[in-house]
């Protein structure tokens, strides 16, 4: 092969100005972004904020309408076919063939990339130990539980050892364990050195997961950075939540220019850290039901992105 392995921290991932229309409609809107190696980057926004269609394009499955898109310094254009083998994907719906064994499903993946016989079978092997499917290798894919297909929906994507794993929703709809147990291997591949770009609802999974990330919506990047940081720049380290909060308390808030959310039931109040307003809010509002609690990604997002349901 005439590729070099990439070096950590080298770009591998360049996203200029990508866009793409579907029948004249915008779903990505010129965005702009780069992976290095050894990084997790994430992809968060609401429904239909154009997360799946920007990373198809990044794994050459849909040619974008307009802007560029590299990967190892190659452009996905014209040399989709040398990229490809180095890239692992695991799609936002399940793409295992039902009637096939989870074994065969490794095993004709692996054909895809011309892997060799043998060599096929101990990846595959390797990755049923590795995803705790040893005992399902026989079963077939249709009767396996959601979370099973998830987990074997991975392996299969790590099938050709790729140095880049893109991730559209690894784990949703997967119980408590199995997500626990995705994250663990998820770290296990990090600390190989892989890189990846992963989308995923779930806004734990991201703080935990991802060095940096962009929150999208209407196919636009918001904001770009790395968890905590962005935490602290947008919602700052504390939250109060009042319930039942009246107009004495907004007018408090309002007079003294900290920054809130007014829901149905209740305020959420960006105090920043600031001990006085806290102090106050306990002496005054005390009677309100009050919680203190540390801010999270899920609060920038909520912040952000508003709070009506999208498609
Ligand atoms: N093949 C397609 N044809 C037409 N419109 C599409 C197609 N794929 C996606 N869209 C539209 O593009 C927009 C972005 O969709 P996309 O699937 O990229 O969103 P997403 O961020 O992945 O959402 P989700 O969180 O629900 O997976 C949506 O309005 C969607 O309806
Ligand atoms: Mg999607």
């Amino acid at each position: 092969m005439d590729q070099q392995p990439t070096a950590a921290g080298e770009i591998i991932l360049q996203v200029d100005n990508l866009g793409k229309h579907y029948n004249g409609v915008s779903a990505v809107a010129g965005i702009s972004f780069a992976v290095r190696a050894g990084e997790c980057f994430g992809l968060l926004g609401p429904n239909g904020a154009g997360k799946t269609s920007a990373i198809r394009m990044i794994y050459g499955f849909a040619p974008p309408s307009s802007g560029s898109l590299r990967v190892f310094s190659l452009d996905v254009a014209d040399d989709w076919r040398r990229i490809r083998s180095r890239v692992g994907v695991c799609q936002q719906d399940n793409t295992l063939d039902p009637d096939l064994s989870v074994l065969q499903n490794l095993l004709i993946f692996a054909g895809y990339f011309q892997i060799p016989a043998d060599q096929a079978r101990e990846r595959a092997e390797e990755l049923l130990h590795f995803f705790a499917l040893e005992k399902k290798r026989e079963a077939k894919v249709g009767e396996l539980s959601g979370g099973l297909a998830r987990r074997l929906t991975l392996a299969r994507a790590l099938i050709n050892d790729p140095e880049l794993i893109i991730l559209d929703e690894p784990t949703t709809g997967l119980d408590p364990q199995s997500r626990h147990l995705l994250w663990e291997k998820l770290h296990a591949l990090r600390a190989r050195g892989k890189t990846f770009i992963l989308t995923t609802h779930y806004m734990e999974e991201a703080a935990q997961l991802c060095d940096r990330l962009v929150i999208m919506d209407h196919g636009r990047i918001l904001i770009e950075g790395a968890p905590t940081g962005l935490i602290e720049a947008h919602v700052g380290s504390s939250i109060i939540e009042v319930s039942g909060a009246d107009q004495e308390l907004v007018d408090f808030l309002a007079e003294r220019k900290v920054e809130f959310d007014r829901m149905a039931d209740r305020l959420v109040i960006y105090n920043k850290g600031n001990a006085e307003i806290e102090q106050a809010v306990r002496a005054g509002f005390h009677s309100r039901q009050c919680t203190f609690r540390s801010a999270t990604l899920e609060d920038v997002f909520l912040r952000l992105t508003g709070r009506e349901l999208r498609e």
